[in-house]
Protein backbone atom coordinates (compact mmCIF):
# COMPACT_ATOMS: atom_id res chain seq x y z
CA UNK A 1 0.00 0.00 0.00
CA UNK A 2 2.80 2.32 0.78
CA UNK A 3 4.66 1.68 -2.12
CA UNK A 4 1.33 1.82 -4.65
CA UNK A 5 1.59 5.65 -2.70
CA UNK A 6 4.77 6.39 -3.20
CA UNK A 7 4.52 5.32 -7.08
CA UNK A 8 1.12 7.74 -7.45
CA UNK A 9 2.79 10.76 -5.94
CA UNK A 10 6.09 10.30 -7.88
CA UNK A 11 3.43 10.33 -11.29
CA UNK A 12 1.80 13.12 -9.67
CA UNK A 13 4.40 15.16 -8.93
CA UNK A 14 6.12 17.53 -11.50
CA UNK A 15 9.30 16.30 -12.80
CA UNK A 16 11.26 19.65 -11.79
CA UNK A 17 9.72 22.56 -9.85
CA UNK A 18 10.82 25.82 -10.70
CA UNK A 19 12.45 28.04 -8.10
CA UNK A 20 10.70 31.47 -9.22
CA UNK A 21 13.63 33.39 -7.00
CA UNK A 22 12.97 36.53 -7.88
CA UNK A 23 9.84 38.54 -8.26
CA UNK A 24 9.56 42.12 -9.51
CA UNK A 25 6.98 44.37 -8.71
CA UNK A 26 6.11 46.54 -11.00
CA UNK A 27 8.04 44.71 -14.09
CA UNK A 28 5.49 45.27 -17.04
CA UNK A 29 7.11 48.74 -18.00
CA UNK A 30 9.44 51.06 -17.46
CA UNK A 31 12.71 50.40 -15.29
CA UNK A 32 10.89 47.38 -13.74
CA UNK A 33 11.12 45.33 -17.17
CA UNK A 34 14.46 46.49 -17.77
CA UNK A 35 14.91 44.71 -14.58
CA UNK A 36 13.42 41.72 -15.98
CA UNK A 37 14.77 41.61 -19.35
CA UNK A 38 18.28 41.52 -17.26
CA UNK A 39 17.59 39.49 -14.52
CA UNK A 40 15.70 37.04 -18.03
CA UNK A 41 19.68 37.63 -19.83
CA UNK A 42 21.75 35.98 -17.06
CA UNK A 43 19.25 32.85 -16.63
CA UNK A 44 17.64 33.83 -13.71
CA UNK A 45 14.33 32.78 -12.43
CA UNK A 46 12.16 35.92 -12.70
CA UNK A 47 8.66 36.71 -12.35
CA UNK A 48 6.71 39.26 -12.39
CA UNK A 49 3.63 41.12 -10.72
CA UNK A 50 0.87 42.06 -13.61
CA UNK A 51 -2.62 43.67 -12.94
CA UNK A 52 -5.27 42.22 -14.42
CA UNK A 53 -5.38 45.11 -16.66
CA UNK A 54 -1.81 45.27 -17.51
CA UNK A 55 0.09 44.62 -20.69
CA UNK A 56 2.02 41.68 -20.82
CA UNK A 57 2.72 41.22 -24.04
CA UNK A 58 6.73 41.96 -23.61
CA UNK A 59 6.73 39.81 -21.08
CA UNK A 60 4.90 37.51 -23.09
CA UNK A 61 7.61 37.66 -25.96
CA UNK A 62 10.21 37.17 -23.31
CA UNK A 63 9.07 34.39 -21.80
CA UNK A 64 8.74 35.73 -18.49
CA UNK A 65 6.07 34.22 -16.50
CA UNK A 66 3.89 36.59 -14.54
CA UNK A 67 1.46 36.70 -11.34
CA UNK A 68 -1.69 38.14 -11.36
CA UNK A 69 -2.63 40.15 -8.49
CA UNK A 70 -2.69 44.34 -7.70
CA UNK A 71 -0.71 45.72 -4.73
CA UNK A 72 -3.39 47.34 -3.10
CA UNK A 73 -5.07 43.79 -3.11
CA UNK A 74 -3.75 42.72 0.47
CA UNK A 75 -4.98 39.34 0.62
CA UNK A 76 -4.28 38.44 -3.18
CA UNK A 77 -0.84 40.10 -2.61
CA UNK A 78 -0.40 37.59 0.71
CA UNK A 79 -1.79 34.78 -1.43
CA UNK A 80 1.06 35.01 -4.02
CA UNK A 81 4.00 35.11 -1.76
CA UNK A 82 2.32 31.82 0.10
CA UNK A 83 2.32 30.06 -3.51
CA UNK A 84 5.71 30.63 -4.56
CA UNK A 85 9.40 30.70 -3.58
CA UNK A 86 10.79 34.00 -3.82
CA UNK A 87 14.19 34.35 -2.26
CA UNK A 88 14.15 38.49 -3.66
CA UNK A 89 11.70 41.27 -4.30
CA UNK A 90 12.09 44.37 -6.56
CA UNK A 91 10.09 47.22 -6.11
CA UNK A 92 10.15 49.61 -8.81
CA UNK A 93 6.64 50.34 -9.09
CA UNK A 94 5.00 54.37 -8.94
CA UNK A 95 2.93 56.44 -9.28
CA UNK A 96 2.07 59.62 -11.22
CA UNK A 97 0.24 62.72 -10.90
CA UNK A 98 -2.47 61.15 -12.75
CA UNK A 99 -2.90 57.54 -10.40
CA UNK A 100 -5.45 58.63 -8.06
CA UNK A 101 -4.92 56.14 -5.55
CA UNK A 102 -1.02 56.10 -4.67
CA UNK A 103 0.64 52.71 -4.19
CA UNK A 104 3.49 53.91 -3.07
CA UNK A 105 3.45 53.23 0.74
CA UNK A 106 0.43 50.86 0.99
CA UNK A 107 1.65 48.84 -1.98
CA UNK A 108 5.19 48.46 -0.53
CA UNK A 109 3.61 47.81 3.30
CA UNK A 110 1.27 44.85 1.93
CA UNK A 111 4.06 43.16 -0.41
CA UNK A 112 6.77 43.70 2.93
CA UNK A 113 4.17 41.88 5.48
CA UNK A 114 3.93 39.38 2.67
CA UNK A 115 7.80 39.18 2.16
CA UNK A 116 8.66 38.11 5.56
CA UNK A 117 5.32 35.78 6.37
CA UNK A 118 6.41 34.24 3.45
CA UNK A 119 10.41 34.16 4.32
CA UNK A 120 11.48 36.23 1.50
CA UNK A 121 15.45 36.90 2.74
CA UNK A 122 15.65 40.58 0.23
CA UNK A 123 14.06 43.25 -0.65
CA UNK A 124 15.48 45.85 -3.09
CA UNK A 125 13.29 49.14 -2.84
CA UNK A 126 13.55 51.85 -5.52
CA UNK A 127 12.63 55.39 -4.04
CA UNK A 128 13.40 58.80 -4.80
CA UNK A 129 15.87 61.45 -4.11
CA UNK A 130 14.14 63.84 -1.51
CA UNK A 131 13.19 61.73 1.59
CA UNK A 132 14.72 62.28 4.66
CA UNK A 133 17.95 64.05 4.44
CA UNK A 134 17.99 63.95 1.36
CA UNK A 135 15.33 66.63 1.07
CA UNK A 136 18.23 69.68 0.68
CA UNK A 137 18.95 68.37 -2.72
CA UNK A 138 15.24 69.31 -4.76
CA UNK A 139 15.07 72.72 -5.44
CA UNK A 140 12.05 74.36 -3.39
CA UNK A 141 9.66 73.77 -6.80
CA UNK A 142 10.56 69.84 -6.60
CA UNK A 143 10.00 69.97 -3.18
CA UNK A 144 6.20 70.97 -3.40
CA UNK A 145 5.89 69.17 -6.37
CA UNK A 146 6.45 65.94 -4.98
CA UNK A 147 5.71 66.20 -1.61
CA UNK A 148 3.43 63.41 -1.45
CA UNK A 149 5.34 60.63 -3.37
CA UNK A 150 7.81 62.02 -1.37
CA UNK A 151 6.12 61.07 1.95
CA UNK A 152 4.62 58.10 1.03
CA UNK A 153 7.79 56.85 -0.22
CA UNK A 154 9.75 57.51 2.97
CA UNK A 155 7.10 55.74 4.81
CA UNK A 156 7.80 53.01 2.67
CA UNK A 157 11.67 52.83 3.16
CA UNK A 158 10.70 53.20 7.00
CA UNK A 159 8.73 49.94 7.02
CA UNK A 160 10.77 48.33 4.96
CA UNK A 161 13.65 49.26 7.65
CA UNK A 162 12.14 47.74 10.19
CA UNK A 163 10.71 44.77 8.57
CA UNK A 164 13.87 42.44 9.72
CA UNK A 165 14.10 41.77 5.86
CA UNK A 166 18.05 42.56 4.33
CA UNK A 167 17.27 45.49 1.76
CA UNK A 168 18.74 47.79 -0.48
CA UNK A 169 16.79 51.47 -1.11
CA UNK A 170 17.79 53.05 -4.11
CA UNK A 171 17.24 56.91 -4.26
CA UNK A 172 17.10 57.96 -8.08
CA UNK A 173 17.64 61.39 -8.97
CA UNK A 174 15.11 62.49 -12.29
CA UNK A 175 14.67 59.38 -14.57
CA UNK A 176 14.65 59.76 -17.95
CA UNK A 177 13.90 57.05 -21.15
CA UNK A 178 17.31 56.35 -22.43
CA UNK A 179 19.97 53.46 -22.71
CA UNK A 180 22.70 52.00 -19.94
CA UNK A 181 25.71 54.58 -20.06
CA UNK A 182 27.43 52.36 -17.40
CA UNK A 183 28.70 55.91 -15.49
CA UNK A 184 26.06 55.97 -12.69
CA UNK A 185 27.50 56.34 -9.14
CA UNK A 186 26.14 55.02 -6.16
CA UNK A 187 26.01 58.23 -2.87
CA UNK A 188 25.23 58.73 0.43
CA UNK A 189 25.97 62.38 -0.49
CA UNK A 190 22.58 64.07 0.82
CA UNK A 191 22.83 67.06 -1.66
CA UNK A 192 23.66 64.70 -4.75
CA UNK A 193 21.06 65.06 -7.41
CA UNK A 194 21.08 64.55 -11.47
CA UNK A 195 19.76 62.57 -14.05
CA UNK A 196 19.94 58.96 -14.57
CA UNK A 197 18.32 56.59 -17.68
CA UNK A 198 16.12 53.98 -16.39
CA UNK A 199 18.22 51.28 -17.90
CA UNK A 200 21.00 52.70 -16.52
CA UNK A 201 19.09 52.31 -13.15
CA UNK A 202 18.28 48.79 -13.94
CA UNK A 203 21.47 47.62 -14.42
CA UNK A 204 22.74 49.35 -11.07
CA UNK A 205 19.86 47.45 -9.42
CA UNK A 206 20.73 44.38 -10.86
CA UNK A 207 24.39 44.85 -10.86
CA UNK A 208 23.99 44.55 -7.15
CA UNK A 209 21.97 41.77 -6.86
CA UNK A 210 24.87 39.84 -5.53
CA UNK A 211 26.66 42.54 -3.54
CA UNK A 212 27.18 41.84 0.18
CA UNK A 213 28.02 44.81 0.73
CA UNK A 214 24.84 46.49 -1.09
CA UNK A 215 22.63 45.20 1.98
CA UNK A 216 21.14 47.31 4.57
CA UNK A 217 22.04 50.20 2.42
CA UNK A 218 20.10 53.46 1.25
CA UNK A 219 22.30 55.24 -1.73
CA UNK A 220 21.54 58.06 -4.10
CA UNK A 221 21.92 56.79 -7.54
CA UNK A 222 22.59 59.33 -10.16
CA UNK A 223 24.54 59.69 -13.43
CA UNK A 224 26.83 62.18 -13.42
CA UNK A 225 27.84 62.29 -16.86
CA UNK A 226 24.13 63.49 -17.87
CA UNK A 227 23.61 66.99 -17.79
CA UNK A 228 20.28 67.98 -15.95
CA UNK A 229 18.38 70.03 -19.25
CA UNK A 230 16.55 72.97 -18.56
CA UNK A 231 13.06 73.73 -17.19
CA UNK A 232 10.64 74.34 -19.49
CA UNK A 233 8.10 75.17 -16.19
CA UNK A 234 6.27 71.95 -16.60
CA UNK A 235 8.75 69.31 -17.39
CA UNK A 236 13.30 68.87 -17.09
CA UNK A 237 14.57 67.99 -20.20
CA UNK A 238 17.86 65.71 -19.75
CA UNK A 239 20.49 66.04 -22.28
CA UNK A 240 19.83 62.44 -23.33
CA UNK A 241 23.38 60.29 -25.29
CA UNK A 242 21.03 58.19 -27.14
CA UNK A 243 17.23 58.68 -26.94
CA UNK A 244 15.17 55.70 -27.80
CA UNK A 245 11.67 55.61 -29.69
CA UNK A 246 9.08 56.33 -26.38
CA UNK A 247 7.36 53.00 -27.94
CA UNK A 248 10.06 50.91 -26.45
CA UNK A 249 10.13 52.74 -22.80
CA UNK A 250 7.04 54.42 -21.52
N1 LIG B 1 9.76 59.59 -12.96
C1 LIG B 1 10.79 60.06 -12.29
O1 LIG B 1 11.48 61.02 -12.71
C2 LIG B 1 11.20 59.43 -10.99
C3 LIG B 1 12.20 60.03 -10.23
C4 LIG B 1 12.65 59.40 -9.07
C5 LIG B 1 12.09 58.19 -8.67
N2 LIG B 1 11.09 57.63 -9.40
C6 LIG B 1 10.59 56.33 -8.94
O2 LIG B 1 11.38 55.33 -9.59
C7 LIG B 1 10.60 54.11 -9.70
C8 LIG B 1 10.61 53.63 -11.15
O3 LIG B 1 9.84 54.56 -11.91
P1 LIG B 1 9.33 54.17 -13.39
O4 LIG B 1 8.81 55.43 -13.97
O5 LIG B 1 10.40 53.41 -14.10
O6 LIG B 1 8.16 53.12 -13.11
P2 LIG B 1 6.59 53.45 -12.89
O7 LIG B 1 6.01 53.96 -14.16
O8 LIG B 1 6.47 54.31 -11.68
O9 LIG B 1 6.00 52.00 -12.55
C9 LIG B 1 5.10 51.39 -13.41
C10 LIG B 1 4.85 49.98 -12.92
O10 LIG B 1 4.16 49.98 -11.66
C11 LIG B 1 3.06 49.08 -11.78
N3 LIG B 1 2.01 49.42 -10.83
C12 LIG B 1 1.57 50.66 -10.48
N4 LIG B 1 0.56 50.55 -9.60
C13 LIG B 1 0.35 49.23 -9.37
C14 LIG B 1 -0.54 48.48 -8.57
N5 LIG B 1 -1.46 49.09 -7.79
N6 LIG B 1 -0.46 47.13 -8.59
C15 LIG B 1 0.45 46.51 -9.37
N7 LIG B 1 1.33 47.15 -10.16
C16 LIG B 1 1.27 48.51 -10.16
C17 LIG B 1 2.63 49.26 -13.23
O11 LIG B 1 1.76 48.23 -13.65
P3 LIG B 1 0.77 48.46 -14.94
O12 LIG B 1 1.57 48.10 -16.15
O13 LIG B 1 -0.37 47.56 -14.67
O14 LIG B 1 0.36 49.92 -14.93
C18 LIG B 1 3.99 49.20 -13.90
O15 LIG B 1 4.47 47.88 -13.96
C19 LIG B 1 9.23 54.45 -9.14
O16 LIG B 1 9.18 54.10 -7.78
C20 LIG B 1 9.16 55.96 -9.30
O17 LIG B 1 8.23 56.56 -8.41
C21 LIG B 1 10.65 58.22 -10.56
Amino acid sequence: MFREFIILFLALAPLTVPANDVLVLGGTRNTGYEVVRLLKEQGRNVVSLARETSDTSKLDELGVPTVTGDLLDAARMQAIFAENEFDTVISTFGSSFRTKVKPDFTGNRIAIDAAVAAGVKNYVLVTMVGIDETLVALEPRFQKMFSEQIDLKGRAEKHLRASGLDYTIYRPGGLYTGNATGTATLSKDPRAMGLIARRELARMVVAGLDDPARRNQTYTIIDPEIEPGYWDGKSQTANIPQELDESELD
